[in-house]
């Protein structure tokens, strides 16, 4: 069984900002910008060596790189929803591509050697076809439970990446990015709710949209992103001879056994909208389930 850790409380995790405000204009306040990341202050010496985080850092960018394939498919999605697709087409496609930019401007800096570009088409040749609309959950309240989970899922890793670093702009940069994660699963919750308000779909389905959705994180896209940083990783790490099954289990066991469980649940529960008695009596099984279907 995989030791799930837990470093800081998850009720602080949940809280982005310092005094808890989550409304835009305190959002916009607390704002970051790609320009303001310091990169010429990189200390190399504490992460070039870093076989891991140069394959999770790598795959993440590429990751983040891609997403306005996913973003202009959600819009469409959610047409007859204007404010929830102009939210998606100004907030958020803009938020993560910037995630995408600062990655690569980081992994750049510090592995120059790397064909980021090249390695990117790569992946996005084999990434976009994986990204079209009839992926998404065709029932408009269920498609927000699925971008919960994911956004569950990228808090958990940066915040996991975010522990297995010690160099200071990096932590900087993934306490940023993990901010915005935490933004983004709270205004897929609120639409959600707001759907729900209109047509309410029953719990049952609800936990079955949570469920499948949180065993596909498992699978798809970091497997895709890795299996191409490897195939252009050129002389970089090669005296260490690891295949790639070494190497993409390596990524896997690092990721889970490092992965803030209760934060991860916490914000799981959070779409089945239960009354918080309920949320706290159904806390320590599902932790459990979690465990067992996120461990290796
Ligand atoms: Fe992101
Ligand atoms: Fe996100």
């Amino acid at each position: 069984m995989t030791h799930l850790s837990s470093h800081t409380t998850a009720k602080a995790l949940f809280q982005p900002y310092p005094n808890g405000g989550a409304d835009a204009r305190h959002e916009e306040a607390h704002g970051w910008h790609v320009r303001d990341i310091a990169f010429e202050q990189i200390d190399r010496a504490r992460i070039e060596g870093n076989e891991d985080l140069f394959y999770l850092l790598m795959g993440a960018s590429f990751i983040e790189t891609g997403s306005d394939t996913y973003a202009s498919n959600l819009a469409e999605h959610y047409r007859e929803y204007p404010e929830i697709a102009d939210w998606l087409r100004n907030r958020w496609e803009r938020e993560e591509l910037q995630h995408g930019a600062a990655l690569r401007r980081y992994v750049e800096t510090v592995w120059p050697g790397f064909p980021w570009q090249a390695a990117y088409d790569s992946f996005f040749a084999e990434y976009s076809r994986l990204c079209t609309v009839e992926e998404l959950n065709e029932d408009r309240q269920l498609e927000m439970v699925a971008r919960c989970v994911v956004e569950t899922g990228t808090t958990a890793y940066y915040h996991t990446l975010r522990e297995l670093s010690d160099e200071p702009v990096l932590r900087q940069l993934l306490g940023h990015i993990r901010s915005d994660e935490v933004g983004h699963f709270k205004y897929f919750l609120k639409y959600f709710k707001q759907l729900q308000q209109e047509s309410p779909v029953g719990r049952g389905r609800i936990a079955g949209a949570l469920y499948a959705r949180l065993k596909e994180l498992r699978e798809s896209d970091s497997d895709v992103a890795l299996r191409h940083v490897y195939a252009h990783k050129g002389w970089y790490f090669s005296d260490r001879n690891r295949s790639f099954a070494e190497v993409a289990q390596r990524a896997y066991q690092l990721i889970s056994t490092q992965l803030p469980a209760d934060l991860a649940v916490r914000m799981l529960l959070k779409p089945l909208l239960l009354p918080p008695r309920l949320e706290g009596y159904l806390y320590a099984p599902i932790t459990r389930l979690a465990t067992r279907v996120m461990a290796p």
